[in-house]
């Protein structure tokens, strides 16, 4: 890979597909934000890039979700499909092509890569036993059956795991278990499954890993996996199923999974008819085009265990770097309805500008894998200090002398060669953190820059000079230089905030603001009447925005409602004796520390001193809480349960939640209660 600008390089940029059952949110905003900020920036650069992406339009969850509504699975996909890209082109994220994996060429490539595969004896089938509901005849997933936890019996858990006590199990292992979907008994049935052998591809996984192809992260995972042995990969379901039929297995679905990487090809291809790209020059086995897949740390196994093998597998190239982020938290918590802070990207954008999104995900966004936290006070503080405070400054106090002194026109004389030489000697240091995707880094040195440019003109105080008589064109020329100087941090913020880089560029009456165009310094050169380029966050707006999100959590339940099954929450339990109630200890705890625990999605571990003696305690929190959030808090435990070996370690006691589907809420003491104290 070289960053030599002369040379131009052949990029494929993909975004992970969203699924088309669901509004796009902030959370994912991370992801395509992260995307098109680094292809807008090859593009500037002067590369071929193209940055394509689709929805992700096939499984169980939309045919349901579109039954639910009373529509078709086609009609379902159309619709969210448009409201998707809606979203998208508002928050400036600029796609060549956006497509859907229920279209042709994504049929293709799925049947080719499949008898590719099969041909070369990569697939195996073997009958297995699964839950299977009577009553709307199909086979259950785990997530769509529910039951009482075998291990600490409590209710209205899910197929696989238990969200009080973590545990893992297999459904037929719940007792009393019931589909989500209609509320029967299922019944375990057997039928044939397809599997693609990943084994097959441990040695190759294995080099690939090595080879520099994701993050240092990633691949400590990675190894963890090797370590832990690769399983044959399950890729058939049974019909009903929306999807595509296995070529020569009638009534077998390709799995969701199979066929949704195989839509970064099927978009491509879709782009390539449209425009004559040469689709094979870019996938073809030795192909120099570089391609990368931006991606959620959710979604690892299947961008660098499955799909490389598959491609791999089918004479296809490999994926350049599969680039993963970190999950967006809000004011340190994950996302959550009811406390307003799940905000989807349309209703984000009726109350504040996109684009101090972008620049305040860019702020923070490292190489790394590591969780950003949008916090709403610091988002605000940071977006008017540092675009409207230091870089709008510049141009809106400088503006005004151009047009009155030099009739709308810039010096033919640059007062300050030097400082504006460095300006743009220090676009090659920020070309390189943008290549990196150390965008967090770009933006200080840009802000730095912003910095000196306001102490220059500070320092000079045109509007003092201005007043004095004869010294007119010494003012020019100071805030001549002042515009040169906004000039350069416009080309390094336009890949941030596209929108107002392109009202930069009418101001400037420039044609381009890409990243060579800055070496011409602008002398004698003509401005527009400036206007003001973006405008402070108000906090009422952001209060606004999470009033609203709380309303679209009302408008989701009432949809629940009408559809409600059995996941309603638990009726009020049977009656016990005042003994049995007596023998439960229960405990004020100061949460001492709290800790994410490697491997478990759903659990914290929590460090609680109960005034003088600590105890470890797995908790099944992780989605409502953010571990630093929790820290010196207290609340209520349970401090005489029988410890209890899990996965991770032994936990000695549970800590006391209330919840449901939509979020969990910790039980807190009133202030005075001290740890260690008896709860009565
Ligand atoms: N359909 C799959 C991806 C298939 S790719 C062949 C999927 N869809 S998704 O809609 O759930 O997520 C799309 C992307 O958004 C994923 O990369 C996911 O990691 C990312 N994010 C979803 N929620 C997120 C946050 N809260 N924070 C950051 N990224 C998040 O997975
Ligand atoms: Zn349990």
């Amino acid at each position: 890979m070289s960053n030599n600008a002369s040379a131009p390089r052949k990029i494929l940029v993909t975004s992970a597909l969203p699924y088309a059952n669901g509004s796009i949110h902030l959370g994912h905003l991370l992801e395509y934000i992260q995307t098109d900020i680094w292809v807008r920036f090859q593009k500037s650069r002067g590369h071929e890039c193209h940055y394509v992406c689709a929805d992700d339009a096939h499984g169980t969850a939309i045919m349901l979700r579109a039954e639910q509504e009373g529509i078709s699975s086609e009609a379902l996909i159309e619709r969210v499909s448009r409201e998707h890209q809606a979203d998208f082109a508002t928050f400036g994220v600029a796609f060549d092509n956006y497509h859907s994996t229920h279209s042709e060429e994504n049929r293709h490539f799925s049947e080719l890569i499949y008898t590719r595969l099969r041909d070369r004896g990569h697939i195996a089938t073997r009958d297995i036993e699964q839950m299977y509901d009577p009553v709307k005849g199909l086979f259950l997933a785990d997530r769509f059956i529910k039951g009482t936890c075998p291990k600490c019996r409590t209710a209205d858990q899910y197929g696989d795991n238990c969200e009080a006590c973590g545990a893992t199990y297999t459904p037929a292992e719940l007792i009393d278990p019931v589909s989500a979907i209609s509320g029967a008994t299922p019944e375990v049935r057997s039928s044939t499954h397809y599997f693609f052998k990943l084994p097959d591809f441990a040695d190759f996984l294995k080099r690939w890993t090595r080879g520099g192809h994701v993050q240092t992260q990633i691949g400590n995972k990675l190894q963890e996996w090797f370590e832990s042995g690769l399983n044959e990969w399950d890729i058939s379901r049974d019909a009903p199923y929306f999807g595509f039929e296995i070529p020569d297995a009638p009534g077998k679905y390709f799995y969701v999974w199979l066929d949704a990487p195989i839509g970064y090809l099927a978009s491509f291809k879709n782009l390539c008819d449209k425009t004559g790209i040469d689709f094979d020059s870019y996938w073809k086995k030795d192909s120099e085009a570089e391609v990368y897949h931006f991606i959620g740390k959710d979604i690892v196994y299947f961008h660098a265990l499955f799909w490389p093998a598959m491609l791999h597998g089918a004479e296809f190239r490999t994926p350049t770097a599969v680039n993963c982020h970190g999950f967006v938290t809000v004011n340190g918590a994950k996302m959550s309805k009811s406390r307003g802070t799940f905000i989807k990207a349309a209703t984000y954008a009726e109350h504040l500008n996109p684009e101090y999104l972008r620049y305040y995900f860019a702020a923070k966004l490292t190489s790394r894998v590591d969780d950003l936290d949008l916090n709403l006070e610091d988002f605000a503080a940071r977006v008017n200090a540092d675009l409207v405070g230091k870089v709008v400054n510049i141009a809106s106090r400088c503006a005004g002398f151009v047009k009155k002194l030099g009739d709308g026109r810039l010096s033919s004389h640059c007062a300050e060669p030097e400082l504006v030489a460095r300006f743009i000697a220090a676009g090659d240091g920020i070309a390189e953190d943008f290549e990196t995707r150390e965008f967090g880094r770009a933006v200080r040195k840009i802000m730095e820059l912003a910095d000196e440019a306001n102490t220059y003109i500070a320092d000079k105080e045109p509007w003092v000079l201005a007043k004095q008589e004869g010294r007119e064109q010494e003012v020019l020329e100071i805030c001549s230089a002042g515009i040169n100087l906004f000039r350069q941090l416009m080309v390094y913020l336009a890949p941030v905030v596209p929108a107002m880089a392109e009202q930069a560029r009418e101001f400037l009456k420039l044609d381009t603001l890409d990243w060579a165009s800055r070496h011409e310094v602008l002398l004698g050169h003509e401005v527009a009447k400036f206007k003001p380029l973006m405008t402070r966050v108000e906090r009422e707006k952001i209060d606004a925005m999470m009033a609203a999100s709380k309303e679209d959590l009302v408008e989701e339940q009432k949809l629940k409602e009408s559809a409600k099954g059995p996941l309603a929450d638990a009726p009020i339990g049977g009656e016990i004796a005042f003994d049995d109630f007596a023998k439960v200890d229960l405990r004020i705890a100061r949460i001492a520390k709290a800790e994410y625990v490697e491997g478990a999605d759903k659990l914290l571990q929590l460090t609680l001193d109960l005034g003088g003696e600590t105890r470890n305690v797995f908790a099944g929190i992780r989605s409502a809480y953010a571990p630093e959030a929790l820290e010196g808090r207290l609340t209520v435990m349970v401090a005489n349960l029988a410890p209890r070996k899990m996965r991770f370690g032994v936990s000695e006691g549970m800590v006391l939640a209330a919840g449901d589907d939509d979020g969990i809420y910790l039980l807190s003491p009133d202030s005075g209660a001290e740890p260690g104290q008896r709860v009565r």
